[in-house]
C-alpha cells in the first residue's frame, strides 16, 4: 500500500523507533508523588531550555493553558486574549466552563499579534462595573494565523504593558520551538520577559502525548495542585517523558526540516492554476492556500488528493491547511505537488 502523505496537522506524527525503546526501558516511579526520575529529569530539561524556575509536565496542550490561566486570574476577572487564539477558539471555553475567566477577545491581526494600541486600551481601569484585568495570552506560533512567529520585540512590548499594570503575560507556546528555529531566537530568550509558557511535545516535536507548563515556583505550585483538579495528574509518566527527552534532543534540527519542507510545498502550490498562496505568510511549517476554480468545489478538491494519499484540512470554504512535520519528508512533497497538478489541469 503506498504512503498516506497526513498534511492535517503536526499531530499525527508517530513515535520513532528510538522513542518506542526509550519508552520500554524508561526508569519509572509515581508522578503524582513525584518520584518518577524520567518526568523529573525532562522537568528539569525543560526548565533549563526555557530558562525558568520550575516546569510541569502536563497530558495536553490544553489542558497547560488552562491549568496555568486558572493558576493566572480569579474567578471573575478578565484575560485578554486574541480572537483567533486556540484558547479562544478550541479549548471548550475551558477557562470560562471551569474558571469562571471572562475573555477579552481582541483582533489577531494576520501575523498573530494583537495591537499593542488595542491591548493598552483594553486593560480595565478601576470602577465597579468592570471585571479587573489579570492575564494577557498570547500564542507562539500562531496556528490560525498562517503560523507565523511573534517576534521577541512584540511579544517584549506585550510585556512591559503586563508589567506596568501588575497583571501576567501567558503564552501559548504549542509550537514555540518552530518559531526559535524560524526567528533564529533561543526559546528562553523569546520568553524570558514572560510569566508562564506551556508547549507541545506532542505536535512537531513528535512524542506521543504531553506539554510542559513553565514559570516561577510559586507559579508551577498552583499549576500541579489545578492539574490534580483537572485528573491530569499522571501516575508512571516516565513512559511519555522519556519520548519527551528525545523530542527536547532533537527539536531544532526537525523542525528546520519541516520548514524547508513547507516553503517547498508552498513554492510548489503557488505555481499550479486554480490555487492561490501568499508565499510572505508562509514562515513555519504551516501553509494556507486558497483555491479560485470553477472546475471543482473545496470538498471536491480534498477527496481527490485524499483518493490520491494525500490528507489535508478544508479550514474555511475555499482556504486550506497544509502542516509539515517529521512524518513528511521531500519527497512527500514532490508527490503532493504531483497530485495537485495532476487534479487541477
Ligand atoms: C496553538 C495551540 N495551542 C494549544 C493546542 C492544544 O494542544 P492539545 O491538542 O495537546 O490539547 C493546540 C493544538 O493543536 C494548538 O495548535
Amino acid at each position: 500500500m503506498n504512503k498516506i502523505i497526513d498534511l492535517r496537522s503536526d499531530t499525527v506524527t508517530l513515535p520513532s523507533d528510538k522513542m518506542r525503546k526509550a519508552i520500554a526501558s524508561a526508569e519509572l516511579g509515581d508522578d503524582v508523588f513525584q518520584e518518577d526520575s524520567t518526568v523529573n529529569k525532562l522537568e528539569q530539561k525543560a526548565a533549563e531550555i526555557m530558562g525558568k524556575e520550575a516546569t510541569i509536565l502536563v497530558p495536553s496542550g490544553t489542558m497547560g493553558n488552562l491549568a496555568s490561566i486558572l493558576a493566572h486570574c480569579d474567578r471573575g476577572t478578565e484575560i485578554i486574549l486574541g480572537d483567533k487564539s486556540h484558547t479562544c477558539l478550541y479549548e471548550g471555553g475551558g477557562i470560562s466552563a471551569f474558571g469562571g475567566i471572562h475573555s477579552r477577545q481582541l483582533p489577531n491581526e494576520d501575523d498573530g499579534t494583537i495591537s499593542i494600541e488595542k491591548i493598552r486600551a483594553s486593560i480595565r481601569t478601576k470602577n465597579d462595573h468592570f471585571p479587573k484585568t489579570s492575564a494577557i495570552s498570547l500564542e507562539n506560533t500562531h496556528n490560525m494565523c498562517f503560523g507565523t512567529p511573534l517576534s521577541m520585540e512584540y511579544i517584549n512590548s506585550v510585556a512591559n504593558i503586563a508589567i506596568e499594570n501588575g497583571i501576567k503575560l501567558h503564552i501559548d507556546g504549542a509550537r514555540i520551538f518552530n518559531a526559535s528555529v524560524a526567528l533564529g531566537v533561543n526559546a528562553k530568550t523569546l520568553v524570558k520577559n514572560v510569566d508562564s509558557v506551556t508547549f507541545c511535545l506532542s505536535k512537531g516535536l513528535a512524542a506521543p502525548v504531553g506539554s510542559v507548563v513553565c514559570g516561577s515556583k510559586e507559579f508551577i505550585y498552583q499549576v500541579r495542585r489545578n492539574r490534580k483538579a483537572l485528573g491530569g495528574g499522571m501516575r508512571q509518566a516516565g513512559i511519555l517523558a522519556a519520548a519527551g527527552m528525545l523530542s527536547l534532543e532533537s527539536a531544532e534540527n526537525q523542525l528546520a526540516e519541516d520548514h524547508k519542507n513547507a516553503r517547498l510545498l508552498a513554492e510548489g502550490v503557488s505555481q499550479i492554476y486554480g490555487l492561490t498562496i501568499d508565499l510572505e505568510k508562509v514562515q513555519t511549517n504551516i501553509i494556507y492556500f486558497g483555491l479560485n476554480s470553477t472546475h471543482i468545489t473545496g470538498p471536491q478538491l480534498i477527496t481527490a488528493m485524499d483518493k490520491r494519499g494525500v490528507k489535508f484540512f478544508e479550514t474555511n470554504p475555499n482556504i486550506f491547511r497544509m502542516v509539515t512535520h517529521y512524518g513528511v519528508t521531500n519527497k512527500d512533497v514532490l508527490i503532493t505537488l504531483n497530485a495537485f497538478t495532476e487534479i487541477m489541469k
